[in-house]
Formats: C-alpha cells, structure tokens, sequence
C-alpha cells in the first residue's frame, strides 16, 4: 500500500489506515446484494453508535444515517454519502479476504467506499472541531436498484435535513493520488425500453402472405441510431443501444413478433424526452411501414448525475489541498455509465468526485471479476471527507451562512 508522494495525508486518517482495512476487508469478504445488505448495514450501524453518532436503521430497507453534531453548534448540515452494496459476480481474485459468498463480489468498491466513510466519521467523532451537523449516509442498492431514491421516499431529507450532499467513487485508471471532477454532468441517465414488433407469421417460403416482423425489426435497429445523430442538438449527448433481440423458432417460419430490449443513456432530462419522444415515432412508423405494429415501453431507471457549480468549487479547493493542484483533473470527460447518488443531487446541491483508484489492468476494472479496490485509497478518500467537512462546516461558512 504505497501512497503517492503528492498526496498530504491526514495523520490521524494514516493511523487509522490498518483499521479501516481490516473493515474493507471483512466486508469484501461478506458481500451482500441489493435490499439484503443486513449484516453490512449492521456492522456500519454498530460502528457509528460506537463511535457516538445518532443511527438510524432500516431507510430504504437496509440504509443507515449516522448524525454527528459538532463541538461548536451550529445551523448548516451537510451529508456524505458511501454505497454498501454488492454484484451478482463470481469473484475471481484468491487473495485471503475473497469472497465466502458465492456468485456475489464487491466488484465496484463499494467495501472500499464504505469502509472510507467510516473512517472519516470515526475522526470526525473524535474531533468534531466544525460548525453544525454532519450526517453520514450509507445507502443499499446502488447497481440497478434505485437504493438512493428509496431511501428519498423514507423520509432521507425530511428526516435529516441537510443543505448539500456529497459523494464519491474509485475511478480505476485514473491514476492513484488524482481526483477528478467538474460542474455539470459527471455521470449519464439510465433509461430501458422495449419495443415488441408485431407482425403476422407466415412461411418463410411465403413472406408475401404475412408481414414480416424480423425486417421491420431490423429496419428499426439502425433506424434508432439516427436518433442522436438527426434528432439532438450536435452538442447533446446521447446513446442508443439494442442490447437484446428475441424472434423466431426454427429455419423456415417468420414469427409474429419480434422483441428488442436496450438502454439509452444521455446528460439531460430534456434529452430524455427527446429520445423517448422519437423512439416512440419510429417505431410506430417504422413497423407500419411494413403492415406491423410497435408497441414501446420506455422506462426510466436513473437521472443524470449532475454536479452543481458552488460545491463543486470547494469540492476542488478541498481536492487540491490533499493532492495537489496538479493532480486534480477538473474537466474529465463525463461517463455514460450511471449512478444512483444523480437521486440525491435531484434533491440538494453537491458534489459527486472521482478517486483515482490506479491502472485499471489485471481485470482491476469496475464490475470484473479480478477488481479489487485499492486500500491505499482508504486513508485518501477518509482524509478528502474530514477536510471536506471541517471547510463546508468551518467557523466562516457558519458566519456567511
Ligand atoms: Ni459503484
């Protein structure tokens, strides 16, 4: 575990290092799926009353909400937000704290995101040196599931007010001892449609007598792409992809229906409702042009991930500090890949960064089953939190307040 050079380390976070890798390890070990984090969430919920905060259990099924009020009193409260669940992956690594539970992997970091913020909110609790409230949320379920907008919908902010939310993810190939971030866009939406072709089978000797489903559906395949190429502005952002396509029994009939499956991702709402807008007009169109039908459901899964400019500015400032100005990336390209936290950022302002978590070689990229989180990372991520803190929470940000 070799901390870069250019990073300047919260002593206190250096010496808690073994501490929160042995909880990193313990969790990786163990890993839990979606809404069935029982054991993770027990094991955070019995961590923080030990270290003194006020827990509570069961948001959003197995969510957590620790709450630490600082020494000095104060109005502001801020949230820091760790993910604690697991994939449906068989892990591949042999090492010692591999999974025991088969066909489930921490394969994404969130051991790694987990055991950070507990660290943090350990040294917070032994000097709780800041101004107001801070809240520490550990949500379940964010591959797929939504675990965030759960915990919305339990009451997440009416019952911890806060005024900004901050999160984080280990970024492998972003070199360790980098964070990246910018305003705006960090992570894109997650929409899934689809769309059934119906037709009318026939022999495939006899294509006149029926109306063939498979080549409209095959017309339609390409006719999507033009959607963000033809249908957005040129500098909106969007992908379309088939990711599944269903039809047909045996050589010579042609089915009556047809099946495509996919997901579209994008940076804006409004760009949502362009691409399920047209989507909903070529297939219509697309399948009449053949005497078929279309029927579309489109559904949407995940808002983009979205930061906002003030926090982001701090955000950085506070990077910059522990890193180094040259190694904080401010301008990353954004990911179309999602996240769950773009729920809560709907909600509050903040900031949402990524940790270089080093070369994303030997299978070490998020959702393979050879990734490992980098446990150099814990003492980084628990120091950007504790210096975040005391910053967003310091005696003049109570006075501006
Ligand atoms: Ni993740």
């Amino acid at each position: 575990m070799t901390i870069p050079e250019n990073v300047r380390l919260n002593p206190a976070a250096t010496a808690l290092s073994a501490e929160m890798q042995a909880w990193r390890h313990h969790l990786h070990a163990h890993p839990e799926t979606a809404f069935e984090e029982h054991e993770t969430s027990a094991f955070v919920a019995e961590k923080l009353r030990a270290f003194g905060y006020e827990v509570a259990t069961g948001l959003g099924r197995t969510g957590v909400v620790g709450t630490l009020k600082g020494r000095h009193g104060g109005q502001r409260a801020i949230a820091l937000r760790a993910d604690m669940d697991a994939l449906h992956i068989h892990e591949a690594n042999d090492f010692a704290h591999r999974s025991v539970n088969p066909g489930r992997m921490h394969a994404c970091g969130h051991d790694g995101h987990t055991a950070m913020l507990l660290g943090a909110a350990k040294l917070l609790a032994d000097d709780p040196d800041f101004h107001g409230t801070l809240r520490v949320i550990f949500q379940p379920a964010e591959e797929n599931e939504g675990g965030a907008r759960e915990m919305i919908e339990d009451g997440l902010f009416d019952r911890f007010p806060v005024d900004a939310v901050y999160g984080m993810h280990n970024w492998p190939g972003l070199p360790l001892g980098r964070i990246a971030l910018r305003p705006g866009p960090m992570m894109g939406s997650y929409d899934i449609f689809e769309i059934v072709v119906h037709g009318k089978g026939s022999h495939a000797a006899m294509p006149h007598m029926g109306n063939d489903a498979i080549t409209a559906a095959g017309h339609l395949l390409t006719t999507l792409q033009t959607i963000p190429g033809r249908s957005l502005h040129p500098l909106d952002s969007a992908v379309v992809s088939a990711t599944q396509i269903f039809g047909g029994d045996t050589w010579n009939v042609i089915p009556p229906s047809v099946t495509i499956r996919g997901t579209v991702r994008a940076f804006k709402d409004s760009v949502q409702d362009t691409v399920e807008a047209r989507m909903r007009v070529l297939a219509e169109h697309t399948a009449a042009s053949f005497g078929c039908t279309a029927e579309v459901r489109y559904e949407r899964r995940y808002p983009a991930t979205v930061n906002s400019a003030d926090e982001t500015a701090l955000c950085a400032e506070v990077a910059a500090r522990l890193v180094g100005a040259d190694n904080v990336d401010h301008d990353p390209m954004p990911s179309m890949g999602a996240e769950d936290f773009a729920f809560m950022l709907k909600q509050r302002p903040g900031c949402y960064v990524w940790l270089g978590n080093g070369p994303a070689e030997g299978g070490c990229l998020l959702h393979n089953p050879g990734y490992d989180f980098n446990d150099a990372n814990l003492a980084i991520g628990a120091s950007y939190w504790v210096s975040l803190t005391k910053t967003l929470l310091s005696a003049e940000a109570e006075v501006a307040a």
